[in-house]
């Protein structure tokens, strides 16, 4: 079957084959071998991961002898590579293929073992299986934003399907292989986040970033806010028919709202007399998921506590503006 190859999958895969680097994991056709490596270089430098590599495959050559070895072991030999779960799944993954009785060969079946995600699936399945998909990891979607022009953000359910189509509709008939690898390294030695060679670069007179400078704009990821849990401690405090709240500063959650006494305003004897009312309530904000203990203390005598606190009748709370987690709270002190 003949087919057109585009002038940049022609022009990769002639790269490639100048440039390509020399790696120990394309040497072989072993799923187990190539697996792997993906699984180490999912966040760790080529450098640092084939030392760890090449441990390993001594170690345990084939998947029998990974699987049979001892959490603690596999744990052990990865010390130092961080992101201890890929230890874990790995080893778990490593169970699952021998329980089948074979190395997984089509996307799903792949895709199916622990810590393989889309482009770690379409990488093994490729190298291993020459399975026609692209595996579209962060070199991919740089060299495709830069050549193609494409400001969609990478991270974004819109492109992450542009892109994987694009890289689909590039792919050359019978050779994912090379062209999966042939872009890897384009984008890790050439096409750099960085300081891109453009000057060498052999797409340099069709690309589009290149044409119109936008090659230091591209790609386009759109922020993320990593989401923090916080964990609050509540106490609703009566006493004489009265309860505390003050009024909350600047520089935290809830500026200008009105909340009862944490812990940290507490002596640590009062907090020892509290009734635990609901423990770990959830409440999603913005940048932040609290979760919160809800606490009654009922003290005999009133309580000393930070000068911002006021004594308010208990029903005079709704006269204050409080957050919508205090409600929750003052709904469960009412039933107590
Ligand atoms: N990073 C992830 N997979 C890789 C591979 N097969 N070769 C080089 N770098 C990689």
């Amino acid at each position: 079957m003949k087919q057109n190859i585009s002038l940049f999958t022609s022009t990769l895969l002639a790269w490639y084959r100048t440039n390509g680097r020399n790696l120990p994991w394309r040497n072989t056709q072993d799923p187990y071998a190539i697996w792997l490596s993906e699984i180490i270089l999912q966040q760790t430098r080529i450098v640092q991961g084939m030392d760890y590599w090449l441990r390993f495959m001594e170690k345990w050559p084939c998947v029998e002898d990974l699987a049979a070895a001892k959490e603690d072991e596999v744990m052990r030999m990865w010390q130092g590579l961080g992101y201890y779960s890929r230890a874990r799944n790995l080893h778990k993954a490593a169970q699952q293929i021998v329980a089948l009785g074979h190395f997984p060969n089509t996307l799903d079946g792949i895709k199916r073992l622990k810590g393989v995600g889309d482009y770690t699936a379409a990488a093994i399945g490729s190298f291993a299986f020459g399975l026609q998909v692209a595996s579209v990891d962060g070199n991919f979607y740089r060299v495709l934003a830069r050549y193609f022009g494409i400001d969609t953000p990478i991270n974004t359910t819109e492109g992450i399907k542009l892109f994987a189509a694009l890289a689909q509709e590039h792919l050359p008939q019978g050779a994912a292989a090379d062209y999966n690898q042939a872009v890897m390294d384009f984008g890790a030695t050439q096409c750099t986040p960085k300081s891109p060679q453009c000057e060498v670069c052999p797409l340099a007179e069709t690309c589009v970033a290149r044409r119109e400078a936008r090659v230091e704009q591209l790609p386009v990821k759109l922020k993320t806010v990593k989401v923090k849990t916080r964990h609050l401690a509540l106490y609703y405090i009566r006493w004489n028919g009265m309860t505390a709240i003050h009024k909350r500063g600047s520089g935290d959650i809830w500026q200008g709202l009105w909340t009862v006494p944490e812990a940290d305003h507490l002596t640590s004897d009062l907090c020892s007399t509290a009734i635990l009312l609901q423990k770990d309530v959830k409440h999603v904000l913005t940048h932040r998921i609290i979760l919160a203990d809800f606490y009654l203390l009922t003290p005999q005598q009133q309580p000393t506590l930070p000068s911002d606190f006021i004594w308010i009748k208990e029903e005079e709370i709704e006269n204050y503006g409080i957050p919508r987690l205090m409600e929750r709270l003052l709904s469960f002190s009412k039933g107590s």
